[in-house]
């Protein structure tokens, strides 16, 4: 049962038309459900000033009806089904954060089929089915709004594709979860353990249900998969996109990195190629004077460089129950701007027309080139390092920059770090087989690509 509040309009509004309230229905009032509805409520008049019309919570949908009461308060129908939400001819807006992409698809399929607008911040919805999704929302005119689902209070989203229309986009670099970045700054700064870490990150709302998205780089390629799609007009295909974490970081190379004068962050690459796009995610070893270098903690970073601005730099929490509202809401305010406005001249999902969407291939990973750091950990024997330079060299390995890092305690860990020049992935793998059999199960203790990023 709907109660009849669902016709009452925000009274803290003045200067716009009650008749044109724009009612809401969240599903999830978890971490970013319970900042979106505190931020609705707060800045309530604001909001319909700058909507042109009040934006209303009325309507809620989560498993724990007394603990949703609590977030959303007592002028909002909550409800656990939430196929009623989704079909309530009260509800204009459908607000989806409750994540996974199983329920959630068919909710916001639903949504969509019946006419709503939806604003989600789940990333792995649309990596994974946003051609399906907004195809849907197209044929049905209604839109699907995803500030949050990338970089949560950076309005990337729209830097590319509004205020970068203009220009064609040649690559986009960004530290896109927050809590990796969040870990490997405590691993760095505070010499906090990685376990510790994360349940910190958990703590504090910043890693996803479950972490293991976060640590092994899938909710980074979420987010990557997604401004690729938006940078280069295309059609990203989730499956090709390259993801690894930061689980497999050893600290120490952390430190070795500082040594050459890098730091490592875990990185989201989408570039454009000439017949092909690259877009994966790794641990990669940034110049430390780089903007993205500075990124620390829970804050995201994300670098884009064009043709015509040339490179630009945005920098905002990556994580986070408010600074991820401050983009539901702001879609919810596109939403209300948008909606009286006809398909063809809104901005596009992808920010090209549908028609104009390319299925650009993914180049796979081993064909990815770029500088290399190779760590050779000694063990010990220190005598071995006077012979390292000449195995290299006969294997075909080129050494660019060099340094040997004592380790403060524990000398087996003494190491011997090495920059290649640029090659590719599987070059690299093949020469480093030859140094294995050259010189008896001599591996490095650890491989890491280095992002050459053009500062000018
Ligand atoms: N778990 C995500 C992160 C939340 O840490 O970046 C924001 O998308």
């Amino acid at each position: 049962m709907v109660h009849d509040f669902l016709f009452s309009v925000a009274s803290d509004t003045s200067g716009v038309s009650d008749a044109c309230v724009l009612r809401v229905g969240l599903i999830g009032t978890g971490v970013v459900g319970t900042g979106t509805s505190l931020v609705l409520a707060r800045n309530a008049a604001l909001i319909a000033q700058r909507a042109g019309r009040p934006i209303k919570l009325v309507m809620a949908a989560a498993r724990n009806l007394s603990k949703a009461a609590q977030v959303v308060g007592p002028d909002v129908v909550v409800v656990k089904d939430p196929w009623i939400l989704v079909r309530h001819p009260e509800v204009d807006v459908v607000v989806e954060v409750m994540g996974g992409v199983g329920l959630a698809k068919d909710l916001v399929l639903e949504a969509i089929a019946q006419g709503k607008h939806v604003v989600t911040a789940n990333k792995a919805l649309l990596a994974e089915y946003g051609s399906e999704i907004f195809a849907a929302a197209d044929a049905r005119g209604v839109i699907v709004a995803y500030e949050a689902a990338v970089a949560v209070s950076i309005p990337i989203v729209k830097a590319l594709r509004e205020g970068l229309a203009a220009n064609r986009i040649q690559e986009v670099v960004g530290i896109v979860n927050g809590t990796s970045n969040f870990i490997l700054t405590k691993m760095e700064e505070e010499g906090m353990g990685f376990v510790a870490a994360l349940r910190l990150a958990t703590e504090l709302g910043y890693a996803e249900a479950d972490p293991s998205l976060d640590t092994k780089g899938i909710d980074a390629a979420h987010k990557t998969a997604l401004l690729a799609a938006i940078a280069f007009g295309a059609d990203v295909h989730f499956d090709q996109v390259h993801a690894q974490g930061i689980h497999a970081l050893d600290p120490w190379d952390m430190v070795c990195a500082r040594a050459l004068g890098y730091r490592i962050k875990l990185l989201g690459v989408a570039r454009q190629g000439d017949d092909a796009i690259e877009v994966r995610v790794h641990p990669a070893l940034v110049p430390e004077k780089h903007w993205l270098a500075q990124v620390q903690g829970s804050m995201n970073g994300i670098w884009v460089n064009t043709d015509a601005a040339g490179p630009t730099f945005y920098f905002g929490a990556g994580a986070g129950s408010q600074t991820t509202a401050s983009a539901v809401v702001a879609d919810l305010i596109d939403v209300a701007r948008q909606r009286a406005i006809n398909l063809s001249s809104r901005v596009p999902h992808r920010s090209v027309s549908s028609g104009s969407i390319r299925s650009w291939p993914i180049m796979p990973i081993g064909q990815v080139a770029s500088r290399h750091y190779l760590r050779f950990a000694m063990g010990g024997r220190l005598d071995l390092l006077s012979c390292l330079p000449r195995w290299l060299q006969k294997s075909g390995i080129k050494v660019q920059q060099s340094v040997f890092v004592q380790h403060p305690q524990d000398a087996t860990q003494d190491s011997w770090v090495v920059l290649t020049p640029s090659l590719a992935g599987d070059v690299l793998v093949d020469k480093l087989t030859v140094l294995k059999r050259k010189v008896k199960d001599l591996e490095p203790a650890a491989v890491w690509r280095v992002e050459d990023l053009n500062l000018s």
